[in-house]
């Protein structure tokens, strides 16, 4: 009998899911004649039939380019809590047996769950229950340890530096101030690597709590420069000294995470109290998360779901493929998400920002 494997994508999508989905059945079907089970709309589609399906090549044709992923995901679907609605309040279940029974029922022999933090971490709980499972890194906030980069970050960073030199031309020839709110929850990355490509002035990361009057400073003396505008990057988990994240919404009920957004607009207002210019705000928000992938994250997705086949067919479960300088390798699950991977404030990356003239709000 064939083998029968199975992949899901969880936590927020992000351009390369479907490259990975397509890796792994090709490289199931083509190389060893294994079957490939999609699983809808993350751990959520094994407590539904309908939602777990063969997936053959011509599922999978043409899909490489296009954002998003065809299995659907959810980042509220945590099996070991479990928000269901019972006389009109939300209720927290543990429904992981159901899911442990429903894979054997598959006869799957290797899950492969596609997902960033969250995922992984029940990933690595169902695997204490005894589900063969291997992991691919998926992000665009770029947050999981012991890989280089996850997938899907790449493109982000694009859409980021594209959006910083749009910003760029408009802020000179009005002489404002352009303040560009981006995704990446607690780390900075988006904002710091799309800062230094797209030449802000002002980079706020929530690795380094900034200063607003600092900041305000710093555009002052620019305009003593002759620099009538300025551009901030600011990551969306930025927050000031001594103050709090701006948090759109707290966990609790049906969500699991806590949903951040909104310091953009902070900074505009305590900037507009100091000084005389005129200040605009854009939120990238989801825009980071769609449309099609990069070359570079369509090939490491590509190589990710291929890297993820031979994990299983070497029986290696439990870990999750990476990328280390140019080689694809992998490593234990639970390193990736010991703690989220963050800037180092005293690093490399920011002294080389601080060094062209960016200033980091401290
Ligand atoms: O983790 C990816 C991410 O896009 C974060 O950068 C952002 O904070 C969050 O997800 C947004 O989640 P949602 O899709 O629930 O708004």
């Amino acid at each position: 009998m064939a083998k029968r494997i199975g992949i899901l994508t969880g936590g927020g999508d992000c351009p390369g899911l479907n490259a990975v989905i397509r890796g792994v059945v090709r490289s199931a079907i083509l190389g060893r004649g294994w079957e490939v089970i999609g699983i809808e709309d993350g751990f959520d589609g094994f407590l539904h039939p309908e939602k777990c399906r063969l997936l053959e090549l011509a599922e999978v044709r043409d899909i490489l380019p296009r954002g998003g992923t065809i299995l659907g995901t959810t980042n509220r679907g945590n099996p070991f809590s479990f928000p269901i609605l019972r006389d009109g309040k939300v209720e927290l279940v543990d429904v992981s047996h159901e899911v442990v029974s429903r894979i054997e029922q598959l006869g799957i022999s290797g899950l492969v769950v596609v997902g960033g933090d969250g995922s992984l971490k029940i990933a690595l709980e169902l695997m204490k229950r005894g589900v063969p499972i291997v992991g691919v890194p998926k992000t665009i906030d770029n947050d999981l340890l012991e890989t280089d980069v996850t997938f899907g970050y790449n493109t982000a960073l694009e859409t980021a530096t594209d959006a910083l030199d749009r910003l760029h031309s408009t802020a000179e020839s009005h002489h404002r101030i352009m303040v560009l709110e981006v995704m990446g929850r607690y780390a900075g990355w988006i904002a710091l690597e799309s800062g230094i490509a797209g030449g802000a002035d002002v980079i706020l990361i929530p690795e380094i709590p900034y200063d607003i009057d600092r900041i305000s400073q710093a555009i002052i003396e620019r305009g003593r420069c002759g620099s009538r505008f300025s551009v901030i990057v600011a990551a969306e988990g930025a927050y000031p000294r001594g103050g709090n994240r701006v948090v759109k919404e707290s966990a609790g009920g049906m969500s699991v995470v806590e949903r951040l957004g909104g310091v953009g607009e902070t900074i505009c207002r305590e900037l507009g109290g100091v000084l005389q210019m005129d200040i605009r705000v854009t939120v990238l928000g989801h825009l980071q998360r769609g449309g099609s992938p990069s070359t570079f994250d369509r090939c490491l997705a590509s190589r990710f779901g291929v890297q993820a086949v031979e994990l299983i067919e070497a029986g290696a479960f439990g870990r999750m493929v990476c990328l280390k300088g140019r080689e694809i390798g992998s490593v234990p699950i639970e390193d990736a998400v010991r703690k989220l991977k963050l800037i180092d404030p005293a690093g490399e990356m920011v002294r080389h920002a601080e060094a062209l003239g960016i200033m980091l709000g401290r």
